[in-house]
């Protein structure tokens, strides 16, 4: 199928032109129908039911040292507490009208902590996680578990579990925080209560219990059968995840099967009870892309959140194109063709997406255009 056979629009609803008297009593009546809160379906049904999705998001690129240096400057100048509960610079997509949606569904932010800081703890339906770009000596402290953060983490705090962070090192630290406050803003699902002001475990071990219980690799505890909605495993650690990128990477190179496309190696974070998505409404992967390996242009339903951890490439959406480096955010709007081309060193990206919620309600769709 060809690029253009997605790019038929509906066709125009042509009407009579109405005479002088006709066109007055139209008036009267559409002018009725607003005083009444109606809306005729005949005025509006390109915008309603399009083609194909008509994302009002735009893919944009968040540039890190911009990030850093005003997340620096706000660790100065605002303090961190009850009431504001974290100090995050949440990303406000441009076409979404102001709203700190990076997406219509997604949030993230760039969160700072300084030195000895506290974000007290508190619990709400949405899902987060948190992603470690650099740094480490912050734990997030989950439930009463002390969840170390390191360079590459992943940290998962699904809905409706107590959460607070707290910072023993000597410089501050910043993380991308990923939740789906924009999902659950808008379907009106959202719950919030404080927690603990104080931090209820101020420990500091390696390796948090959720990690001792159920993160070692194809193994469960028999204590805990069954099913879980979310992941129960607190910390993704980064050399897993290393790991099992380079373990792809050599396997293309012993010629057997692996990695998703030439030159790439991906991985997706699971729920060990499921093996499914880390969280109801968020998915989470990681992308290893070789020296000038590049991914083939894709059109998926949902919306799609790249942070690049480590290289330089370039990340193509739509009509645009984006050069990144380490740090840099871009996101994907739906539908919208995207791809990724590593340079010469290589490059590694985090990703997230809200694609788990569209499988459950069976809208998703993905399109690969091959071309002749
Ligand atoms: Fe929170």
């Amino acid at each position: 199928m060809a690029d253009s056979d997605y790019s038929n629009k509906h066709v125009e609803f042509k009407v009579p032109e109405p005479t002088p008297e006709e066109a007055a009593e139209l008036e009267t009546m559409y002018q009725k129908m607003d005083e009444t809160y109606l809306k005729p379906l005949w005025r509006q049904i390109g915008g309603l039911m399009p083609n194909t999705p008509e994302p009002a998001a735009v893919a944009h690129k968040w540039v890190w040292a911009d990030l850093i240096k005003l997340a620096r400057r706000s660790g100065e100048l605002v303090p961190v507490g009850r009431g504001g509960e974290r100090r995050a610079l949440g990303f406000a997509n441009p076409g979404l009208g102001g709203n700190t949606y990076i997406s219509p569904t997604l949030w993230a932010a760039i969160q700072y902590l300084a030195p000895g800081e506290n974000a007290p703890e508190h619990r709400h339906s949405q899902n987060a996680f948190r992603f470690v770009i650099e740094g480490e000596g912050v734990w997030t402290v989950v439930n009463g578990d002390a969840v170390p953060m390191k360079r590459g983490d992943l940290l998962l705090t699904p809905g409706w579990n107590f959460h607070g962070h707290h910072n023993i090192a000597t410089e501050p630290m910043a993380w991308l925080d990923g939740l789906d406050i924009p999902f659950q803003h808008q379907m009106d699902t959202g719950f919030f209560e404080y927690g603990s002001e104080a931090l209820t475990d101020e420990s500091t071990p390696e390796f948090s219990r959720s990690e001792k219980l159920w993160a070692h690799p194809g193994l469960r505890p028999l204590a805990f059968p069954g099913q879980t909605s979310s992941s129960p495993i607190g910390r993704y650690s980064w050399a897993h995840t290393d790991a099992a990128l380079n373990d792809q990477l050599a396997l293309e190179d012993a010629g057997f099967p692996g990695v998703a496309g030439p030159g790439h190696a991906a991985i997706r974070y699971t729920n060990p009870t499921t093996g499914g998505d880390v969280m109801s409404t968020i998915r989470c992967e990681f992308h290893r892309l070789r020296p000038s390996a590049e991914t083939e242009p894709t059109h998926e339903v949902g919306n799609r959140v790249f942070q690049v951890f480590e290289g330089t490439g370039t990340i193509n959406v739509g009509e645009k194109s984006f050069e990144v480096a380490k740090g840099d955010v871009v996101n994907i709007p739906s539908w919208q063709k995207w791809s990724v081309q590593a340079d010469t060193d290589g490059l590694d990206l985090f990703c997230f997406s809200d694609f788990p919620i569209f499988e459950k309600l069976d809208l998703a769709r993905v399109f690969i255009p091959k071309g002749i």
